[in-house]
């Protein structure tokens, strides 16, 4: 089977070919690249579209096993392929968690029919109990890309060293979700708009403090940390600087952090409810810099379903979390930039890297991971249009910019929302 992706401008800053090319794509392969790859069975006119290498989400919450009324990765990675993700890294909160080899190869062998690449992140400690660490090595070799007991802190600064040398030895690292417990606690950003709103507030320095013990642990070890959905502008300015050092972190952010602030949770709307939470413009505009300046390495979701049971209660009783997967790349396109090659490497390129995954590219011989989108369309987001079963969004009824069009795995077609010719 051959299939032709003809005449988009390609969005690849890590590759040779940019421009508007077309793309030959036969068994799952790119074969080749250029103004003249020939007939083929399917072609798919990306005229005005722009090509990117497939996105890569660093994080997100498939649900499966346990609960799955919320998500599964059957309709999880159905959303991610809505999005134009291709793979996407599972985080291991599941119900039993990700912490040993059975769950691990339960969650691998469902993923085999997935629509998007699946690498799944082990727990770092069994349990997700922030006290004993889990058999990293055989996680590692069934394929866990990264550990974390995101969701939860590792609050012991002992344990989180620990994790860190012993997921080294495998060549993996930790993604740290940063929160001092004894800090946090509130259900919304701490300040005037918690105090009007009579809600207890998270402290920034819940976030902050963590990151600060995690780069300076890697640091002084040498070792690596991966920093998970930065929220604040000192959290950035701490990272920016770790860098300039050359300590081995990176991190991510997701697009509620840029493109929302804690004033959303106005009205007590429970879909703004997310942890980290959302903090201030300031914040928000601190983000944006450090995304336009590399501070910040990647966009990931933190896709969080959950069920309109656990969202329609008292703001304080509502669960955290945000449905992410279908507006990330709209979002970043409204909120943060048009363009196409930075969007490449904060969802593709880097991603890629940070996990060690091949995909960041649109290359001859590489696998015909890729995502096709209209930078200009516009749309209004409804609930009704998620596929997701979470549409705990607090975006729904905003009007977004960039739609994604056709998402390939492996060159077969997991998403079609477009015209094609045959
Ligand atoms: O809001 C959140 N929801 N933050 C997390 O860290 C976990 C996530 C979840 O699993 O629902």
């Amino acid at each position: 089977m051959k299939i032709k992706l003809g005449g988009g401008v390609l969005a690849n800053p890590a590759g040779d070919k940019r421009g508007r090319l077309d793309i030959l794509i036969e068994d799952g392969y790119i074969k080749s690249i250029g103004s003249d790859v020939g007939s083929a069975d399917k072609v798919y006119d990306a005229k005005g579209k722009t090509v990117f290498p497939g996105f890569i989400d660093l994080h997100c919450h498939l649900r499966e096993p346990g609960q799955e009324y919320k998500e599964d990765i059957e309709s999880g990675t159905r959303a991610a392929a809505k999005g134009g993700f291709t793979a996407v890294c599972c985080m291991p909160n599941t119900m039993p968690a990700i912490d040993n080899a059975a769950v691990c190869a339960f969650v691998l062998e469902k993923a085999r029919q997935a629509s998007a690449k699946v690498y799944p992140v082990g727990a770092a400690t069994r349990g997700l109990e922030g006290k004993e660490l889990t058999e990293m090595g055989e996680l590692a070799g069934m394929g866990c890309v990264a550990f974390s007991d995101d969701g939860k802190p590792i609050s012991n600064g002992a344990v989180m060293r620990a994790a860190m040398q012993y997921a080294d030895t495998f060549g993996r690292f930790i993604m740290a979700h940063e929160e001092c417990s004894d800090l946090a606690g509130g259900v919304m950003n701490e300040g005037q708009t918690a105090t009007l709103l009579g809600l207890p507030g998270s402290s920034r320095v819940a976030e902050e403090a963590m990151i600060a013990r995690d780069v300076l642990l890697a640091e002084t070890y040498g070792l690596r940390v991966h920093i998970q959905h930065v929220s604040t502008r000192g959290g950035a300015e701490i990272i920016r600087a770790a860098k300039k050092k050359g300590i081995r972190v990176t991190c991510e952010t997701c697009p509620h952090y840029f493109s929302a602030d804690e004033s959303f949770c106005n009205g007590y709307d429970t879909n703004a409810k997310v942890n980290p939470p959302l903090r201030t413009r300031d914040d928000a505009e601190a983000i944006k810099e450090a995304l336009l300046d590399g501070t910040i390495d990647a966009i990931a979701t933190d896709h969080a379903p959950h069920h309109k049971d656990e969202k329609q209660l008292e703001f304080a009783l509502a669960l955290s979390g945000i449905s992410g997967l279908e507006t990330a790349f709209s979002l970043t396109v409204t909120h943060l930039t048009k363009d196409a090659d930075l969007i490449a490497r904060l969802m593709s390129v880097n991603p890629a890297r940070i996990i060690g995954k091949p995909g960041g590219v649109i290359k001859e011989g590489m696998p015909a991971d890729l995502t096709v989108a209209d930078m200009d369309a516009e749309y209004t987001l409804t609930e009704k249009s998620l596929a997701s079963k979470g549409k705990n969004t607090p975006f729904i009824g905003q009007k977004l910019h960039g739609v994604v069009i056709q998402t390939f795995v492996d060159g077969q077609t997991v998403f079609d929302g477009g015209d094609s010719c045959a």
